[in-house]
């Protein structure tokens, strides 16, 4: 691809060869720029303080939450869709990073139309994962659409995507070419399935949940595998993949150099059913016990079954109706059978007399029992509302949760008052709940911000990021590169 040579783009392409800028929004940018093991931020040009022997960073004076966030000055080339990508990017914007999402000029990120719920508005498929972003359209296929992507990729320090197998390379991106224009770059991607038999497979989240080993060991044992509602496949996937990239950055720091990152759907979702593959190799030595299947005395195959409710750690769980069950199909509780408080629940629950009794006093006396147990602790929790039993038990440290419906969410104060459910505005479909950063720092406060407009921010990015003169800008569009189609027409 050609890249237009003038003076100021020359400096731009050499972006990273350029000293460090004096800013401590450019850490992991300038760090990079210098050869290791040092760590460049403006504190450390001061004189450095001492600690364990090493040279550190002096603490920021500048107040808690208030000397910017994480990933001020990393730029991202986002050229994700759907979910999973989207989940990664969206993270990394909440942290600070600059992300410019790359869209295809008249169509953008399939999902704005997707569950469209307001009438010409940005779905909430679309708006709720591409929060705090930017906006650029591009035809990615059109000459000049891919000069530009040349611009961005030496303009940004990641490039995420999560197209089918080939589809980057197919542009012309490939990470030769990538790399040859802006060695410091990270090409992250989510795929499906790593190399194998499947690596060409086009994936969406119920597959990776069926591959992943998710959907087999999901549901009740005399019925078929089922999915779960939380999307460990495509935002788990998404999860992971930010991972990679903040650890490839950190990296970047010391190599100078980018790297490849890829997370496969089918591996994430498999590393979230890790406790599973455990009980696959105890198997081989024994019942698993802590399922209640032994205690009905119900053989083992040779394959991990589905075990329903039952706890996935050592300390056997159910949920349980309460009061209101009837009317209400989330008035359960999730209980805990925990041993040090075993006496705590015997009490609470009128069976003072299990406490001492042989049958039920020690965890390995209880397993056969497990179904009698928890209906018997069933008969107590439905006498209380789950509010009622959450109190109740709490103060007894036992462990307990409550069957939250998204209603109840949705209306928690304390979700809104930490940010981890947030309430944003946005110009065409008006305000909307979103699920803000789940992850809290104290000293990078979360930037949560309403998606983008397609295309909304293409001007700026290409004046003020690649330094288009206006000019230039005018014989872009009318060149159809950033425009849909019909558009085009209008403008030859
Ligand atoms: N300009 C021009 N073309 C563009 C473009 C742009 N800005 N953005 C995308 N395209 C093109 C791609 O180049 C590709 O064209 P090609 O097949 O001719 O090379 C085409 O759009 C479609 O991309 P693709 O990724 O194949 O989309 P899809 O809708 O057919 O498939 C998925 C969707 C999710 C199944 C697929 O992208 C996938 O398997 N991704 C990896 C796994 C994943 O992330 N799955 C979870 C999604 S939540």
């Amino acid at each position: 691809m050609a890249t237009r040579k003038t003076a100021k783009s020359k400096l731009r392409a050499n972006r990273t060869k350029a000293p460090a800028k004096k800013s401590a929004n450019r850490v992991v940018k300038s760090a990079a720029k210098k050869p290791a093991r040092k760590t460049v931020t403006v504190a450390a040009r001061k004189p450095a303080a001492k600690s364990n022997g090493k040279s550190v960073p002096a603490p920021s004076a500048m107040p808690w939450g208030q000397a910017g966030r994480a990933l001020d000055g990393v730029r991202i080339l986002d050229f994700t869709h759907v979910q999973s990508g989207p989940t990664c990017t969206q993270l990394l914007a909440f942290m600070g990073a600059d992300v410019i999402k790359v869209e295809r000029p008249g169509v953008g990120d399939i999902t704005r139309g997707q569950l469209r719920d307001v009438k010409g508005a940005d779905s909430l498929y679309f708006t709720m994962l591409n929060g705090s972003k930017r906006s650029i359209t591009i035809d990615s296929k059109h000459p000049k659409g891919k000069e530009i992507l040349d611009r961005l990729v030496q303009s940004c320090d990641v490039l995420v995507e999560n197209f089918a197998p080939g589809a980057l390379d197919r542009m012309g991106l490939t990470f030769e070419h990538i790399h040859k224009l802006n060695p410091r770059m990270i090409v992250a991607s989510v795929k499906g399935f790593g190399p194998g038999p499947y690596e060409d497979c086009k994936v969406y989240e119920n597959v990776a949940q069926c591959a992943g080993g998710s959907a087999s060991t999901t549901g009740f044992r005399d019925g078929p595998p089922l999915v779960t509602g939380a999307q460990i496949g495509d935002s788990g996937t998404g999860l992971h993949l930010a991972l990679g990239i903040v650890a490839a950055l950190y990296q970047r720091t010391r190599t100078g150099r980018g790297q490849k990152v890829l997370c496969a759907m089918q591996d994430g979702v498999l590393n979230l059913a890790r406790v599973k593959l455990r009980d696959q190799q105890r198997l081989a030595h024994g019942p698993l016990t802590e399922y209640s299947q032994y205690g009905e005395g119900i053989a083992f195959g040779d394959t991990v079954p589905r075990a329903g409710n039952d706890s996935g750690g050592g300390q056997p769980g159910w949920i349980l109706k309460c009061k209101g069950y009837e009317n209400d199909p989330d008035a359960y509780i999730y209980f805990i059978t925990q041993a040090p408080v075993w006496a705590a629940i015997c009490d609470v629950i009128g069976k003072a007399e299990w406490k001492t009794d042989p049958d039920y006093a020690t965890p390995s006396a209880r397993l056969p029992r497990l179904k009698h147990i928890f209906d018997t602790i069933e008969q107590w929790t439905m006498t209380k509302t789950k509010f009622e039993a959450m109190d109740i038990l709490n103060k007894l440290d036992i462990p307990c949760g409550p069957i939250l419906s998204m209603k109840e969410l949705a209306h928690e104060p304390s979700l809104r008052a930490t940010g981890t459910v947030v309430e944003v505005d946005h110009p065409t479909r008006g305000t909307y709940l979103t699920v803000g950063n789940p992850i809290k720092l104290s000293d990078s406060i979360a930037d949560v911000r309403r998606s983008p407009l397609l295309g909304e921010h293409t001007d700026e990015v290409l004046r003020d990021v690649l330094k288009y003169p206006e000019r230039e800008i005018e014989a872009i569009k009318a060149s159809g590169a950033i425009t849909a189609p019909e558009k085009k027409a209008e403008a030859a």
